[in-house]
């Protein structure tokens, strides 16, 4: 599927970016062991279309000449067979990357995601990509586009201060982080769809019924909470990206800021004006 959005930041120039997230490749080969590949096996029932959505992401940033931007899980899960392929997609192609709580997943659901765990498979993984993917900043036609690692639901103290320091440069800024921050109208969604642990900062009632694992990953800490702060006040804070959810969703957070969520089989071209 392919959307279109258009938002108003107060770029010096229009453009457009090609918004891609949770693509979830399944890919294995060889080198894999069988656990692997019974993964992919089964979790490529689930993810169908990666190639699909990244043939026609290349196709239409290379029409469009604009950069892609991913909000993570690019990959399922670590496997010589989906680091082939992202190697290759980032090397060949102009892509800007958040990385999404999958990025780091050696198996599925085998631990608890904690820092602990990222930092297992960190180095390898940033070594695929060409921007920092815990946070880099990277401007076009004026506007500021700010990634920041977010997959385990935490901000951390250097998000924090990147971020104040990201808006001293005194433009619109644009974030793309992989799970959303909670705020009115995504609640609403979420709960729709039964989804609202995916969001960064749940409101207390949804740690109801919770074992004590997924009450310690969602509540958030100080840093976080204050991040969210920073996040909702900041004047220069345009627009906000994000996936995770695996649906299409286009709103406004609390302070008025258009939130756009795309979904896992979608190439959204956003246009900024
Ligand atoms: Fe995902």
């Amino acid at each position: 599927m392919i959307l279109n959005s258009t938002v108003h930041v107060g770029a010096e120039l229009p453009f457009k970016i090609i918004h891609l997230s949770d693509t979830h490749f399944t890919l294995v080969d060889s080198r894999d062991n069988e656990e692997k590949h019974r993964m992919a096996a089964s979790r490529r029932k689930i993810f169908p279309l990666s190639e699909t959505v990244r043939d026609t992401a290349l196709m239409l940033s290379r029409e469009l000449n604009a950069p892609i931007m991913h909000t993570g899980d690019y990959y399922d899960f670590l496997s010589y067979g989906n680091f082939d392929e992202i190697r290759r997609f980032i090397d060949e192609n102009d892509v800007f990357y958040a990385a999404g709580n999958h990025d780091f997943s050696h198996y599925l659901g085998e631990e608890t995601e904690t820092e602990e765990y990222k930092l297992r498979s960190y180095r390898d993984v940033q070594a695929l990509h060409k921007n920092n993917i815990r946070m880099s900043s990277r401007i076009i036609n004026g506007v500021n586009f700010v990634a920041l690692d977010d997959s385990y639901f935490q901000f951390h103290s250097d998000h924090e201060k990147y971020l104040l320091s990201e808006s001293e440069k005194h433009l619109p800024m644009v974030l793309l982080f992989h799970k959303p921050v909670n705020c009115s109208e995504l609640l609403a969604f979420a709960r729709e769809a039964d989804r609202v642990g995916c969001l960064v900062s749940p409101p207390s009632w949804s740690y109801e019924g919770k074992n004590d694992d997924w009450c310690a990953e969602h509540t958030p800490d100080d840093v976080t909470l204050r991040t969210v702060e920073l996040i909702n006040s900041m004047p220069q804070v345009k627009c906000i990206i994000n996936g995770h959810m695996h649906e299409n969703f286009v709103c406004r957070n609390d302070s008025g800021v258009p939130v756009i969520l795309t979904a896992h089989d979608t190439v959204r071209v956003i246009e900024f004006t």
